[in-house]
């Protein structure tokens, strides 16, 4: 038996192939772009996520002969992007991504709508879906008339697996439509944003079976008719299922596009007064809430992109041996900022530069400034009470020892890693199937991995640290793009 764990990224899907103890057995990964066609606009062509699916199934299927044994299916997605279908079930426009701010006009509106922020437990961010909903509603009025239904990235690809509309508590949270403490649409937020509950997937937890996979895909990839679809998760929750950070006391730190704090919670304690998220967990009756970054390995791959090298070539020279903060400034607002400004008007900047100012020492500053944006994530995390002494380190950017050593004495807590790779998203997602089709219980699956180096703070330099954080702090808000 085995079990197909899918990973939706921004830039690109994995697949996971497991075995029926969790095992992985193969992976693979298929790249597809973003259109910027405006600054602050982000889209990406669902049809480029089913060809890199198709693509890393036919892969899986050809090179491991388990996949004829597939018994279940999750998908975990990048968040709160509006995938719009007609009745037909066309899309009809480009899927409006999570980093995408253009309705920040919109957002703020929902925002201030009474009993919103309530309901939601959230503050309506610019990236949420609601929001996007608002901007098409105003500026694609013919688009907005279409719609027969609004569906997560996540959703769309169940929706492709299985023919049915359906969708998980935790990426639902991130539309601004969900009761998140009630885990249901609500009927007020629903007509806060124009939108109506039959245009909406019906809700199941993420380690729920959804559906089925369709009979004519699961006679193309050569498997059984009964392979059950996992209602799945969004990333973020996902990643938590594959590490197993499930209760009160867990967290990791992911670098991924997104920067991300997380903390699993065993009740809902809602903050909506601040930018932190509160989300339902992919599993019954637990909620997590996080610190979100717009700009993580993001950063580190812009400056790449314009230096005309790679992010690895960046990171290499600075070695392991943690460096003094630097002179130079980084502040990682690219795409805006979700945690702790809302602001999506918020650009980058470097400052401090001289004349002998090098790469590597641009190259330090962007790594500094993402690991401040994280301690501002820290911070609003403790301000509800939550103080975590130990996180795991996951996502691309754990890479860069440099990056961990800096960002363990940032934070403050020892860093995590854990052993023989990371899997991330895509094994949560392999989990959540497992448990949808009836293999194992929550706690049997979702564990946490062996560790393989603990990364600690490096104490002669955490005043200095914390020094250059305050400047960091007080250097907030001099580049808007947006009035
Ligand atoms: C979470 C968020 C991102 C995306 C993309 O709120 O917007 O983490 O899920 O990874």
């Amino acid at each position: 038996m085995a079990y197909l764990g899918i990973d939706l990224g921004t830039s690109g899907l994995r697949a996971l192939l497991v075995s029926d103890t969790g095992q992985p057995l193969g992976a693979t990964e298929r790249h597809y772009d973003a259109a910027h066609p405006q600054s602050g606009w982000s889209e990406q062509d669902p049809a480029d996520w089913i060809t890199a699916l198709e693509g890393a199934v036919a892969e899986l299927g050809a090179a491991h002969p388990e996949f004829a044994g597939l018994r279940g299916i999750g998908v975990s997605g990048h968040m709160h992007g509006a995938t719009l279908l007609d009745a037909s079930g066309a899309v009809i426009r480009p899927c409006i991504l999570w980093n995408d701010t253009r309705s920040h006009a919109e957002a703020a509106r929902l925002d201030a709508t009474e009993g919103v922020r309530a309901l939601s437990g959230n503050i309506v961010f610019p990236g949420f879906t609601a929001p996007k909903l608002e901007w098409v509603r105003a500026h694609e009025p013919e688009n907005f008339a279409r719609i027969d239904k609004v569906l997560l990235p996540t959703a769309y690809l169940n929706h492709y697996l299985t023919g049915a509309f359906f969708a998980d508590m935790s990426d639902s949270a991130g539309t601004s439509w969900l009761d998140t403490g009630a885990r249901d649409w609500s009927e007020e937020l629903l007509a806060a944003g124009h939108m109506r509950r039959d245009q909406m997937p019906a809700l199941v937890e993420g380690s729920e079976a959804g559906g089925t996979l369709r009979p004519d895909l699961a006679a193309r990839w050569g498997v059984n008719a009964s392979v059950v679809v996992a209602g799945g998760a969004g990333d973020n929750a996902a990643a938590a299922c594959g590490i197993g950070t499930m209760n009160e006391g867990q967290g990791f730190v992911s670098l991924g596009t997104s920067g991300v704090l997380l903390a699993a919670r065993d009740g809902y304690h809602p903050a909506p007064e601040t930018a932190l998220h509160t989300f339902c967990h992919a599993v019954p009756e637990r909620w997590y809430q996080m610190g979100v970054m717009l700009s993580a390995t993001d950063s580190l791959n812009w400056l790449a992109r314009i230096t005309g090298t790679t992010p690895a070539e960046l990171t290499a020279p600075l070695g392991e041996a943690l460096q003094a903060p630097g002179r130079v400034r980084f502040l990682p607002y690219l795409s805006g900022e979700r945690t702790p400004h809302n602001d999506a008007g918020i650009r980058g900047s470097f400052t401090g530069l001289g004349a002998d100012t090098t790469r590597d020492d641009m190259a330090r500053a962007v790594l500094e400034g993402v690991a401040f944006g994280l301690r501002d994530s820290q911070r609003a995390l403790e301000a509800t009470g939550l103080r975590l002494e130990r996180l795991l380190a996951i996502g691309g950017g754990a890479r860069s020892r440099y990056w961990l050593k800096l960002i363990a004495t940032v934070l403050d807590v020892t860093l995590e890693l854990p052993a023989g790779g990371e899997f991330g998203a895509a094994l949560g997602a392999a989990r959540l199937g497992m448990v949808a089709a009836g293999e194992a219980s929550v706690s049997e699956v979702m564990t946490a991995p062996e560790i393989s180096e603990e990364i600690a703070p490096e104490p002669a330099l955490t005043e200095a640290f914390d020094e250059a954080y305050t400047r960091f702090r007080a250097a907030y808000g001099p580049t808007r793009e947006i009035q």
